[in-house]
């Protein structure tokens, strides 16, 4: 196993109340696994990704939980030690690249330097910034370029590039592709891949469930802060669980059965102040269908359970319940 995260929580003290982002969220990653966290907007996806890099926004705080990278526990590590693991054995890409690319510096520098703070020598991290554009298919004369002189998609090219300077164990990719046209979305989608078969694992987030599906091992969704599913894409696809997971694959259009799309009724929960019970219950049409649900899915918060080997859900359907 490469990462194990152990019952994450992570609030945001804001002016307006303490926002309940992620509560109690546990999964793994395996070496060379795709693992892709979908779910509505604002479901916390972004937050755990920032988590595992200790990169949580202010004022957002990770409450408990545990982050273990290769037994390392990360939450107890320096701020000094966390630095050399960032960019290094866990890289990040954002869905805009501009987030961490310098608009002042030209991307050969920009590459060179995301070498040399991790003691590479600068001759070297100059060849290897060469070799590593000509990877995702930018030419090497472009290294004089600066970020805006560059293409959308090559400026996240170039992002990917800086972080695969090292081969990391981890890439962590928030919607990298969300902001390109599909072929670019494509040949990006090319280049993480590649970068799975050469031994990276990678966390992955969308919220289109479809392109989940494409290229990962695994799929996490995610509802109002709380993990309700995690297994394979073939388990999510072909047996969903949760009533949550079941509207988001009928949400996707169809285009060879034109079957009609279904948007899920209602809103996501003011997470300052989430439901009680199941988080999803209040939009659930099987907690509407099945009176005998009362008193239960808006009560008590299911438990996740191992429902067959590797697929997991937190739905009253399935068990998950203290008393049980
Ligand atoms: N800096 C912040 N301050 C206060 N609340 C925040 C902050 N960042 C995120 N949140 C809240 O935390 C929750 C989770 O947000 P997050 O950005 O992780 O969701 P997401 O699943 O990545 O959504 P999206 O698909 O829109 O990117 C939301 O309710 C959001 O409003
Ligand atoms: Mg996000």
């Amino acid at each position: 196993m490469l990462l194990d995260v152990k019952d994450l929580s992570i609030h945001y003290y804001t002016l307006s109340g303490v926002v309940r982002a992620v509560e109690g969220v546990t999964f793994s990653i395996d070496k060379k696994e795709w693992v892709t966290f979908v779910g509505e907007s604002g479901s916390g996806k972004s937050t755990v990704a920032s988590a595992i890099i200790r990169l949580v926004p202010p004022p957002g705080k990770i409450v408990s939980g545990q982050i273990m990278l290769e037994g390392k526990e990360l939450l107890k590590l320096s701020e000094e030690e966390m630095r050399q693991i960032r960019g290094k054995d866990i890289s990040m890409v954002f869905q805009d690249p501009m987030t961490s690319l310098d608009p002042l510096r030209k991307i050969g520098d920009q590459l060179v330097e995301a070498m040399t703070v991790h003691g590479v020598d600068e001759d070297e991290a100059k060849e290897r910034a060469k070799e590593l554009l000509e990877k995702v298919n930018i030419p090497p004369d472009r290294l004089d370029y600066y970020p805006h002189q560059l293409s959308g998609g090559q400026r996240q090219r170039v992002s990917i590039a800086i972080a695969m300077a090292f081969n990391p164990k981890l890439l962590i990719a928030d919607e990298p592709t969300t902001a390109l046209d599909v072929i670019v979305q494509d040949s990006i989608m090319d280049l993480i891949q590649s970068l799975k078969e050469e031994g990276t694992s990678i966390f992955f987030v969308t919220h289109d469930i479809s392109l989940a599906a494409e290229r990962s091992d695994k799929i996490a969704v995610m509802y109002a802060g709380k993990l309700v599913e995690f297994g394979t894409v073939e388990q999510i696809v072909e047996n969903p669980l949760h009533p949550y997971t079941q509207a988001l694959l009928n949400s996707v259009p169809d285009l060879w059965t034109e079957k009609p799309i279904k948007a899920i009724p209602g809103y996501p929960p003011d997470l300052r102040n989430p439901p009680r019970g199941c988080r999803f219950h209040p939009r659930c049409h099987v907690f509407a269908e099945k009176g005998e649900l009362k008193g239960l899915c808006d009560a008590e918060e299911p438990m996740m359970i191992e429902y067959e080997k590797g697929h997991f859900v937190a739905c009253h359907l399935y068990g998950g319940s203290r008393n049980e």
